[in-house]
């Protein structure tokens, strides 16, 4: 198992540290290099994602990966910015499949900011394309109005698109994950609107009928986002598109408490994966121990779940963070009276220990 850490920026060196260790811990015949990515890695080789460490990501089986950004960045011009790094990855690895899980851990259900019945027991999945949409659409740039009431003015714009075989592709993925799990999938698009979406709708309509045995349903993403915090838990498998799949994912992240403790999976035709925490880089309280390291450890086990197949040890991995939340071990992001307050360090040491 070969193993590509790429820890980033602000947190993300203290939190993919805490997974290493966890990963570490297992013994399983593993290899793992480091190599940097985003601001840090343009500070030391003035590139985002230089080519040493996309050739290192190449030739691993998968990738850990802890966060980019830093406010210093935010001036630099787009391809330089450490965002680039995360988008390359994805698009040279192919990645088009994104898993986001969210799911309540019992002891957390009075850290999330909606009422316990409505998000108690929740174990949603989002499934997210990762390789489309106007992410990466062309053309797009900045221009000037050709007509109009802005004529003359500078314009910004994007573009939208969708292949049928790249719906088709996320669609399968979703439709496998949901007979799995609850065995239903609601596709996600804005239809009413716009022509890639209804396109979106019309493809996932059709790989239905290749799932009887999953009930499937379509829904508008502004009645998606109301529905997710009105009653979450009508959801098994929400399958949508990469630009509303990023709004969406951290909206659900939010019924589970925290965005520090939500893994996620972005996995190619060949299941190679790049696992991620969704938060990130949070340079706030970058170096200060406070950050969670459980989003990035549960990502480590989702790893080996899903391109090693070595169930068991992500279960263990499970386990072990279910039992230093059922101690009361608690990060500042998650903590309530009557808990423990514990440091990034502090709680890597308590997973550890759980093993
Ligand atoms: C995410 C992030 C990224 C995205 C950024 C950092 C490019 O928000 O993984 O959700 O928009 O996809
Ligand atoms: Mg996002």
């Amino acid at each position: 198992m070969k193993i590509a850490v790429l820890p980033g920026d602000g947190i993300g060196t203290e939190i993919t540290a805490q997974a290493v260790r966890v990963l570490k811990a297992l013994a399983l015949p593993m290899e793992l290099e480091e190599a940097p990515v985003g601001g840090a890695a343009y500070d030391r080789l003035g590139d985002p994602l230089p080519e040493s460490t996309l050739n290192l990501a190449k030739a691993a089986d998968a990738i850990l990966f802890g966060a980019v950004g830093g406010w210093q960045y935010d001036t630099q011009p787009r391809s330089k910015r450490p965002e680039q790094a995360v988008l390359g990855l994805r698009k040279h690895l192919g990645l088009f499949a994104n898993l986001r899980p969210s799911i309540v851990y019992p002891e957390l259900v009075n850290a999330s900011t909606l009422k316990a019945e409505v998000v108690s027991g929740l174990d949603l999945l989002i499934l997210r394309e990762l390789t489309g949409d106007v992410y990466f659409g062309q053309p797009r740039g900045v221009r000037i109005a050709e007509d109009g009431p802005f004529k003359g003015q500078r314009e910004g714009f994007d573009t939208m698109r969708y292949a049928e075989g790249e719906i088709r592709r996320i669609m399968h993925v979703g439709f496998a994950a949901a007979r799995k799990r609850g065995k239903k999938l609601c596709s996600v698009d804005k239809a009413n609107v716009l022509e890639t979406m209804q396109l979106w709708k019309d493809v996932a309509a059709d790989v239905a009928r290749e799932y009887p045995d999953v009930a499937f349903s379509s829904m508008y993403v502004d009645n998606a986002a109301m529905q997710l915090i009105r009653n979450p838990k009508q959801f098994d498998v929400m399958v949508t598109g990469n630009m509303f799949g990023d709004i969406l994912s951290d909206e659900a992240s939010m019924l589970t408490g925290s965005i520090g403790m939500q893994p996620s999976a972005s996995l190619n035709e060949s299941s190679k994966g790049l696992y991620e925490p969704i938060h990130g880089s949070a340079p706030d309280i970058a170096g200060k121990n406070l950050a969670n390291p459980l989003a990035t450890i549960l990502s480590a086990a989702m790893m080996l779940r899903y391109s090693f197949d070595k169930d068991e040890a992500a279960g263990r991995i499970e386990s072990a963070v279910r039992k230093v939340l059922a101690q009361g071990l608690r990060t500042a992001d998650i903590y309530e009276a009557g808990t423990t307050k514990v440091g990034t360090v502090e709680m890597g040491d308590a997973v550890l220990k759980a093993l």
